[in-house]
């Protein structure tokens, strides 16, 4: 029975055997900047120093990675820091985190941080005890949140442009075949109005529309792929776009959340000027791009109205953001991918090996055409956003 793409994305990503909340987790299917690198981790790492120094060191300083997979941001930030983070107590789920000791500067990070993944899926049975494991993201967050592809895969209705004006298009969920529904409502017309234009005379009612599957960026063989699908078809099929309201409101949800500190997210995305003119909607499984069929089997996901996010997000936090590439942020926070100096191949051949590795590591963590290419959205709350956004 054909449905409104949001509520097939909802039910075939997150409902009962959905592809999240069921299987192996996205890690099984394709790479992100989490599972890239260490390397990724342990610029966070010194992100998260200059979050804890802004709020002049905190009794606790909460770290919460929203839509954390299967924990792997959490475990690989717990080993770059050291030791483990402070163990998880009673109160962990309820109450602001800065009912802890008063600020100190002089007790280490690693023993104020409490590290707090928010999942969908169910705790991992091998996820240290050190990290705590929660449903919702909780109230009164002082220190950082972070969403890494989170905003990428909430649910979104889609929309396609005909003679009389935008309709939704509606998706068959075992098959993924499109056809054209209702007009859409007041609220999606005016986000649309804002942030999606109509496209000029002479562009209407192409159609009908297609799958929405666009070019699969290469995949080939068994390794995974990161998910930017950077690839356009050559025409459109069909004029289309993607209602980021439910995006906006579920990043300006997470900004709420925080008393004091720095909400990130990092995504893949676009801005009101570069819009792609037939959508970016799309699946991915097995380290493959496949089409978007909403069937529970894969991945489903658009790439994300990244400004529209951050105007939703300044609304919560009315403080000035930050929105530039992974490429820029990384390289600001020390991670520049600089291959060794090949003098060190002589005295410290081992040493020069592990040093090449990093920096490839880095590479592909900063590479535009890749992951680098990745929005960093940086919202500051309640703190002076010099000490958080310098470049
Ligand atoms: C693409 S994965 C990203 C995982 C991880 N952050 C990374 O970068 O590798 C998106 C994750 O967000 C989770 N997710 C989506 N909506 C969520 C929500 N409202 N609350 C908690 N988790 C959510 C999904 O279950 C999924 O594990």
């Amino acid at each position: 029975m054909p449905e409104r793409w949001r509520h097939a994305m909802e039910r075939s990503l997150y409902g009962p055997g959905g592809f999240f909340v069921s299987g192996s987790g996205p890690a099984g299917h394709f790479r992100t900047s989490a599972h890239a690198s260490p390397a990724f981790a342990d610029a966070l790492l010194r992100l998260v120093e200059r979050v804890d120094a802004a709020l002049g060191h905190p009794g606790v300083l909460r770290v919460v990675d929203v839509g954390a997979g299967r924990g792997e941001l959490l475990r690989a930030l717990s080993a770059a820091l050291g030791t483990p983070p402070a163990a998880a107590r009673p109160s962990a789920s309820s109450g602001p985190s800065s009912a802890g000791p008063p600020p100190s500067a002089s007790v280490p990070l690693a023993s104020r941080v409490r590290l707090t993944a928010v999942e969908k899926a169910p705790r991992p049975a091998d996820l240290p005890d050190g990290i705590d494991w929660l449903g919702e993201i909780p109230d009164g967050i002082t220190g950082l949140l972070v969403a890494t592809e989170w905003l990428d895969n909430v649910p979104l209705d889609v929309t396609v442009h005909t003679a009389e004006g935008w309709r939704y298009l509606l998706v068959d969920p075992a098959t993924g075949a499109e056809t054209v529904g209702d007009p859409v409502e007041p609220a999606d017309a005016d986000w649309l109005a804002r942030w999606w234009p109509a496209p000029d005379a002479g562009a209407d009612g192409i159609g009908p529309a297609g799958s929405g599957f666009l070019a699969a960026r290469s995949a080939e063989g068994s390794s995974l792929t990161a998910r930017s699908g950077s690839g356009r078809p050559e025409l459109p099929t069909a004029v289309r776009a993607e209602i980021g309201r439910t995006r906006d409101d579920a990043w300006a949800g997470a900004v709420g959340k925080l008393d004091r500190g720095l909400a990130l997210a990092v995504d893949y995305g676009h801005l009101r000027d570069g819009r792609p003119v037939d959508g970016t909607l799309t699946g991915y499984r097995g380290g493959r791009q496949v089409p978007p069929v909403p069937d529970g089997s894969r991945d489903v996901t658009a790439h994300v109205a990244v400004d529209s996010v951050a105007s939703a997000g300044a609304r919560v936090a009315r403080c000035a953001y930050d929105l530039g590439s992974q490429r820029e942020a990384l390289r600001a926070l020390g991670a520049d991918g600089g291959r060794p100096p090949l003098s060190l191949a002589a005295s410290d051949p081992a040493g020069y090996v592990r040093a090449l590795a990093a920096a490839s590591a880095v590479a592909e963590l900063t590479d535009p055409a890749g992951l680098g290419g990745h929005w960093w959205l940086r919202q500051p709350v309640g703190v002076d956003p010099g000490w958080l956004m310098a470049r």
